[in-house]
């Protein structure tokens, strides 16, 4: 497994590479779990050639503290990307991304950056398009890979290359959970013990949602929700919402033709965890 720092070293070895091959891609932030190996796998079946990156970007946390108590453990992702058959790693640092301007781009994807996510976590949606454009360009894979888990993030990315001339084809993979439903995110390896047991509730929640949909109205379900974690000792609610999956327009009023999604922001301390399923 080739494991590159510089941006000149990746680009020069997808040149040497040539257009036949076909080049899937999986960028992460690290700290990889099953959830990420998932993503190499399915990139692994589906193209000749596969790329990871690990970097934990700057621009897209909106907290300090967010970033800097993010997980980090470099040599352990070599190991497990290097287990699931990954064939390039780009490791690179923040100047080799940002040099010395550690700035978003402004993005405008078509109002999908001020819902959920983008409303609770100011700037956030303008550091994942940043980063993510820059790594498409080096990288310029044909396949990329994104967990449904960022739903939202998924959906902007879609939109990214919607607006822009890459052959790139966005795939989205199913959310990986462990066994008591907790959404697997690397975020999870922050959490205490107690938090730790209490969070599932977050999943618990979300399964008593997709059946109160089949009978209840928009408005009762949010009022459930609201009311589920109003006086918990543990978790906050940050956000829940039911929205249309591909516009994210939140729905207010039940029609058979949309295909909707329930999406929740926790907050576990100041650990931030989302989910979301399909209604
Ligand atoms: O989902 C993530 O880990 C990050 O948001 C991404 C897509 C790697 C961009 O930094």
């Amino acid at each position: 497994m080739l494991v590159f720092p510089k941006i000149k070293s990746v680009t020069e070895a997808i040149k040497l590479l040539g257009s036949s091959v076909r080049v899937g891609f999986v960028p992460t932030m690290g700290a990889l779990h099953k959830g990420h190996l998932s993503l190499i796998e399915r990139a692994r079946k589906e193209n000749d050639f596969v790329v990871a990156s690990i970097f934990v970007n700057p621009t897209q946390f909106d907290k300090e503290a967010d970033l800097t108590k993010y997980p980090r453990g470099l040599e352990a992702d070599l190991a497990m990307l290097r287990s699931t058959g990954c064939d390039m790693v780009f490791t690179p640092s923040t100047e080799e991304m940002y040099a010395q301007n550690i700035q978003s781009e402004s993005f405008d994807f078509d109002g999908l950056e001020q819902l959920m996510e983008g409303k609770h976590r100011t700037g956030h949606f303008d550091g994942v398009g940043t980063i993510v454009k820059r790594l498409f360009e080096v990288v310029k894979p044909n396949c990329a890979y994104f967990g449904e888990k960022d739903f939202q993030q998924l959906q902007i990315v879609k939109k990214l290359v919607e607006k822009n001339p890459w052959p790139i084809r966005i795939v989205g993979c199913p959310i990986f959970r462990e066994t008591d439903g907790l959404a697997m995110s690397s975020r999870n390896l922050r959490l205490t013990k107690t938090q730790r047991a209490a969070v599932p509730l977050i999943y618990k929640t979300l399964l008593e949602v997709s059946k109160q949909f089949q009978t209840e109205e928009v408005l009762a379900i949010k009022e459930r929700v609201t009311t589920i974690f109003d006086k918990h000792p543990v978790l906050r609610l940050d956000y829940f919402d039911i929205a249309e999956e591909t516009s994210l327009r939140p729905v207010t009023n039940k029609d058979p033709k949309l295909t909707c999604r329930a999406f929740i922001a926790v907050f576990a301390g100041e650990i931030r965890l989302i989910d979301n399923m399909r209604l």
